[in-house]
């Protein structure tokens, strides 16, 4: 089928790419024109403005977008749905939070307009691999993009999970699930690593991808990391980002009153990478001062 891909980064130009490869027309389109040149120079249909996608494409028209969750989403979202006319379909495969996929599709509902809510997996191994892929929507909406959906997805990998935003919560809850698991390899591996014994951590990583309980892509990439950056890591400085999902995850188990720790306690281990230093750990060690007269170490004392 035809549809166009606007926001060609890590994920967009892939999905483009895996899309044309799998038989469909990609009109690809992005912000600065570097990208889509280079997508064009592959053979896909490229546009360079949002009112040349929507010329490209023959109506009913599905426009895909592939570009950060919150301000970027909703201006993109809102200067699409401009151009687009009744029984068009805008679908948002971002990060988005489901609460704001929910309202988008009510607005965009009343103007006439599709909107479809696709949680994709997969990161830059998508191309290859296919994406996991996580849908939301009303049936009639979803149901005509199902090849799209099938040819993204490896096989057995797409999910119609069910009603406008449910998608995308889908996709906030599998972050959550993806933070945990992360965490508690990055753990063992640190025990492992400050272990007495020489261990070879990437030859354990790639032993346990066979046969053991423990065995997943994620621990594939790790012994891959090893690979690449040597045990140490010494290259790669422990600072960890987190882009939403997680934190969406943790507020959406408290308000249902789920005891969430794993998931809540690996977000909170990203907030304390990204501290050079602890205030709260320079609070304990004032108070264990004062009450106990224990010994504090300076910020000129070494170690
Ligand atoms: N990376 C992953 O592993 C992954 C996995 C699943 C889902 N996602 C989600 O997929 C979406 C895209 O992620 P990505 O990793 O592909 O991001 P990315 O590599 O940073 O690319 C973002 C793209 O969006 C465009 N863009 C940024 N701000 C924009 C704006 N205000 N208006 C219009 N276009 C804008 C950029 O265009 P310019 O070239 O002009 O800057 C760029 O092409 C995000 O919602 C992300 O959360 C990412």
């Amino acid at each position: 089928m035809d549809l166009a891909i606007v926001g060609l980064g890590r994920m967009g130009a892939n999905m483009a790419r895996r899309l044309h490869g799998a038989g469909h027309r990609v009109v690809a389109y992005n912000r600065s024109r570097d990208k889509t040149e280079e997508i064009v120079a592959e053979g896909l249909q490229g546009a360079y403005t949002p009112a040349e996608v929507v010329e490209m494409l023959p109506a009913p028209r599905v426009v895909w977008l592939m570009v950060p969750a919150g301000d970027a989403t909703e201006a993109t979202l809102h200067e699409f749905a401009e151009l687009l006319a009744p029984g068009d379909t805008l679908v948002d495969g971002g990060n988005a939070n489901f609460h704001d996929s929910r309202r988008r599709h009510e607005d965009l509902k009343a103007r006439g307009i599709h909107f479809v809510d696709a949680g994709i997996s997969g990161g830059v191994w998508g191309l290859t691999n296919g994406y996991g892929t996580m849908v939301g929507g009303d049936p009639e909406a979803v149901a005509p993009l199902e090849p799209v959906f099938r040819a993204l997805a490896p096989e057995g990998g797409y999910v119609h999970c069910g009603p406008p935003g449910s998608g995308h919560y889908t996709k906030m809850v599998h972050n959550g699930i993806e933070y945990g698991l992360m965490q508690a390899y990055a753990e063992g591996f640190e025990i492992l690593h400050a272990s007495e014994y020489p261990l070879d951590l990437e030859a354990i990583a790639k032993a346990w991808q066979h046969g053991t309980v423990i065995r997943s892509w994620l621990l594939e990439l790790a012994g891959l990391a090893f690979e690449q950056h040597g045990e140490a890591l010494a290259d790669i400085r422990g600072w960890v980002a987190d882009s939403g999902e997680g934190r969406w995850t943790v507020q959406e188990a408290m308000d249902l009153d789920v005891p969430a720790p794993i998931i809540t306690l690996s977000l909170l281990a990203r907030f304390r990478s990204r501290q050079e230093e602890s205030y709260g750990a320079k609070v304990l060690a004032a108070l264990r001062a004062q009450f106990g007269g224990h010994a504090v170490k300076t910020t000129d004392e070494a170690g």
